[in-house]
C-alpha cells in the first residue's frame, strides 16, 4: 500500500472518500443533484433519476448546453482570460486560446455551420487529427445542438465510411494533411474515398493542417459543397447564441468496438454526461483553479472526449495537448513538453508506460517534471511494475498519487477509481467512485465473494451512462442488460470486463471476457478484424484472438483456413494484414497468422474463439461440451 502524504489529502477536494462514498449511495439523487447544482442549467430538472428498464435518464426535464457550462458562463469572468486550450505542435510550435478566444473561434464555427444548414440533432463527423480544430469542431457543434461523432484520424477510410453511414452525418470536418513522425498523412485523400458514396454528406470543411491546398477533383463531387476552414470562418460572426437543449438530448455519438463485425454508436447527453464527467474531473484530478491537464489521449477516443475537452473546460482549467507520439523525434519528447509547458496532471496509458520504460530511466531523469501533482492511467490494466517505474521516474518517488482509472466509452466518467486522499495498491483501480456500487459477480448475478474472478457488473446508474446504441436498441439492452440471466428489471449494467475484489474491497481488473481485443488500450473487435479478414477472396475462414502481449498489452493472432487450391506463404500473411489495416487502420495490424485445416466450433458453426485462445496459451479449456468436433 501507498499512502498518500498528508499534504496532498489536505489541499484535496475529498479528504474521506469511505464517509463521502456512503453518502453517496445512500442519498444518490441528493449527491448527483448537488453536483448538478455547480453548474448553470436554463431550467431547474423536475426528476433527478427516472429509471425504466432499460434506461436511466438523469435531470428529467432540466435544460442546458454541455457548452454553456464549458464557455459562456465563464466570460462573465476573469476566468476569460485563462488559458483554456495550450497546444503543442509536434515541432513544438505553440497555439494558444484563452477562454475567450476558444469561444470566439467556437462561435463563428457554430455560425457556419448553421449557414450550411446545420440544425439541431444533425449529425456532424469530425475526422481530424490532433489539432486545436477538432476540439473547436465539437464545441461549435454541441453550441448548436447538432450531434458530433468524432472518428479517430488513424482509422481507414473504411471505418470512417462505416460511421459517417451508420451516422447519416450531413457535414463532415476534415484536414488537408498532417504530420505524423517523419511522415505526412493525407486525411483528405482519405476522406474523399469516403464519401464517394454517402449520398447524406452535403458538406466537407478543410483545415489546412500543413499549408499547401489540396484541389478537389469536383467533377466527381457536384453534389457536395467544399470550403476551406479559414475562408469559411472569416466571414462568420464572433458572438452566437447557445441552443437550449434537454438535459437528455443527445451530445454526441462515439463509435467503439463490440462483439460483432459493426462498430457500435455509444450516444451521450448533455445534462447527465457533463455532471459526471465535471464532478469526476474535479474530484479525480483534484481539480484547482491554476491546473494544467496533459492528457496523451486523442479526441478520436473517450478519453480525449470526457478528460481533454469537456472535463477540463467544465472546470475552467487548461487543458495541454501535444499534437504527436511520446518517443519522437525523441524518446523524451514528452518528458521535455512537461518541463516547458509545466503540467500539474499527467494522464496517459500503461502501454505507453511500458514503451517508455524500454529507453531506460535516464531518459525521464534530465527533466525538471516538478510540476506534476497528480499522474493517471487509463485504458487497460496497469501491471504492478509498470505502476512501480511510473511511481518512481515520472513522480520521482515523491509520492504523486497515480489514478488507476477503470471506465469505458459507454460509462463516459471514471467509475472505478481512487482519489487523491486513498491509499493505493500497484495494479488495483481502488473501488467505485462516489454513487456507484460495482460487483462481480456470476453468469447468474450471485456475488462471487471475495478474491474469486468472475463478471464486473454496475448496480446502480450514474449520470454519464450511455442514452443508447445509436439506431440500435435492442443491441444495447443485449449487451449491457440481458447477458446475465436475473428475474427482476432491477438495474445491472454488464461492463464486459472480468474482475475480482480482494479483502480490502480494492477492485483488480483482469480484462475483457467478450471477444473484445485491447491492442495498446485500443478497442477492437474480434468480429471485426475477421470480417477484414474474409473479405479477401483467398480466406474461407477466419477466427481472430488476443494474446498477452509485453508491451501492447494485448497481440492480435489470426487463425485462417484458406480456400482450396490457395496455398499459404509469407507474401500472403502480408497481403493480410494489408486488408486489415485498409478496412480498420493501423492499429489493427495483426502479430501472428497461422493458417490452419480447422478451427473449433459449436454445433450451430460458431467458432470458438475461447478454445482457440485456451490452446494457444496453453490454458485449461473449461467446457467444451457445446464442441462440434
Ligand atoms: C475497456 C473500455 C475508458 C477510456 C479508454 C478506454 C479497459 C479501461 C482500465 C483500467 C483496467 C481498463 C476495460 C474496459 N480499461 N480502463 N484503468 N484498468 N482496464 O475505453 O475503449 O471503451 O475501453 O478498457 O477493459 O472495459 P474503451
Amino acid at each position: 500500500m501507498f499512502f498518500p502524504k498528508p499534504e496532498v489529502v489536505k489541499r484535496a477536494h475529498i479528504k474521506n472518500y469511505e464517509e463521502v462514498y456512503k453518502y453517496s449511495i445512500t442519498h444518490p439523487e441528493e449527491f448527483w443533484a448537488d453536483a448538478a447544482k455547480e453548474l448553470s442549467w436554463f431550467k431547474p430538472w423536475k426528476q433527478v433519476l427516472h429509471w425504466q428498464y432499460p434506461y436511466a435518464r438523469w435531470f428529467v426535464d432540466g435544460e442546458t448546453n454541455i457548452v454553456y457550462n464549458c464557455l459562456d458562463r465563464w466570460l462573465k469572468n476573469d476566468r476569460k482570460n485563462q488559458l483554456a486550450l495550450l497546444w503543442v505542435g509536434q515541432d513544438l510550435e505553440v497555439k494558444k486560446y484563452t477562454y475567450e478566444q476558444l469561444n470566439r473561434e467556437v462561435c463563428q464555427l457554430a455560425n457556419a455551420l448553421r449557414s450550411l444548414g446545420v440544425k439541431k440533432g444533425d449529425r456532424v463527423t469530425i475526422y481530424l487529427p490532433k489539432i486545436p480544430e477538432q476540439i473547436i469542431s465539437m464545441l461549435a457543434c454541441a453550441k448548436i445542438g447538432a450531434i458530433h461523432s468524432v472518428v479517430y484520424s488513424g482509422f481507414s477510410f473504411e471505418a470512417l465510411k462505416t460511421r459517417i453511414e451508420d451516422a447519416q452525418a450531413k457535414v463532415i470536418i476534415t484536414a488537408n494533411s498532417y504530420p505524423y513522425k517523419n511522415k505526412i498523412i493525407n486525411s483528405l485523400e482519405k476522406t474523399l474515398q469516403a464519401i464517394k458514396d454517402c449520398p447524406s454528406v452535403e458538406s466537407v470543411i478543410i483545415v489546412n493542417r500543413i499549408s499547401e491546398r489540396v484541389k478537389i477533383p469536383e467533377d466527381i463531387f457536384s453534389k457536395i459543397n467544399f470550403y476551406q476552414w479559414t475562408e469559411l470562418l472569416s466571414k462568420q460572426d464572433t458572438l452566437c447564441s447557445t441552443q437550449i437543449m434537454n438535459a437528455n438530448d443527445p451530445l454526441f455519438i462515439l463509435y467503439t468496438s463490440g462483439t460483432t463485425g459493426k462498430p457500435k454508436g455509444v450516444v451521450h447527453s448533455h445534462g447527465g454526461y457533463m455532471v459526471g464527467v465535471y464532478l469526476t474531473s474535479k474530484l479525480v484530478f483534484d481539480l484547482k483553479e491554476n491546473d494544467i491537464l496533459f492528457s496523451t489521449a486523442d479526441p478520436g477516443w473517450i478519453t480525449g472526449h470526457s478528460y481533454m475537452t469537456y472535463g477540463p473546460l467544465l472546470n475552467g482549467i487548461t487543458t495541454l495537448i501535444y499534437e504527436s507520439v511520446p518517443d519522437y523525434p525523441h524518446p523524451g519528447r514528452w518528458w521535455e513538453v512537461i518541463e516547458k509547458f509545466r503540467p500539474t496532471i499527467f494522464y496517459t496509458t500503461p502501454t505507453a508506460i511500458r514503451a517508455l520504460i524500454r529507453y531506460g530511466e535516464d531518459t525521464p531523469s534530465k527533466y525538471d517534471l516538478s510540476s506534476l501533482r497528480i499522474l493517471g492511467s487509463v485504458g487497460e490494466p496497469i501491471n504492478p511494475s509498470a505502476w512501480l517505474w511510473f511511481y518512481k521516474n515520472i513522480g520521482r518517488e515523491s509520492n504523486l498519487p497515480i489514478m488507476d482509472t477503470w471506465w469505458q466509452t459507454e460509462t463516459g466518467m471514471h467509475i472505478i477509481t481512487p482519489l487523491p486522499c486513498v491509499p493505493l495498491k500497484p495494479g488495483s483501480c481502488f473501488k467505485p467512485f462516489f454513487g456507484v456500487v460495482a460487483d462481480v459477480v456470476d453468469e447468474n448475478g450471485q456475488s462471487v465473494g471475495k478474491n474469486k474472478e468472475g463478471y464486473l457488473v454496475l448496480k446502480t446508474p450514474w449520470p454519464a451512462m450511455l442514452l443508447d446504441l445509436w439506431q440500435n436498441p435492442q443491441k444495447y439492452r443485449e449487451t449491457y442488460f440481458e447477458k446475465i440471466k436475473k428475474k427482476t428489471k432491477k438495474f445491472l449494467y454488464f461492463t464486459g470486463d472480468s474482475a475480482k475484489i480482494d479483502d480490502d474491497g480494492y477492485f483488480w481488473i483482469i480484462g475483457r471476457n467478450d471477444d473484445v481485443i485491447k491492442v495498446s488500450g485500443h478497442r477492437l473487435g474480434s468480429a471485426e478484424i475477421e470480417s477484414a479478414l474474409v473479405a479477401n477472396q483467398k480466406v474461407a475462414e477466419a477466427a481472430v484472438i488476443g494474446k498477452p502481449h509485453p508491451v501492447k498489452g494485448e497481440s492480435i493472432k489470426a487463425f485462417i483456413i484458406l480456400k482450396k487450391a490457395i496455398q499459404p506463404s509469407e507474401d500472403l500473411k502480408k497481403e493480410l494484414n494489408l486488408n486489415v489495416r485498409m478496412f480498420i487502420g493501423p492499429i489493427a495490424s495483426i502479430d501472428e497468422i497461422e493458417f490452419v485445416e480447422k478451427l473449433p466450433k459449436t454445433r450451430s458453426g460458431k467458432i470458438m474463439r475461447r478454445v482457440l485462445k485456451a490452446q494457444e496459451l496453453q490454458l485449461p479449456v473449461g467446457d467444451i461440451s457445446t464442441l462440434e468436433d
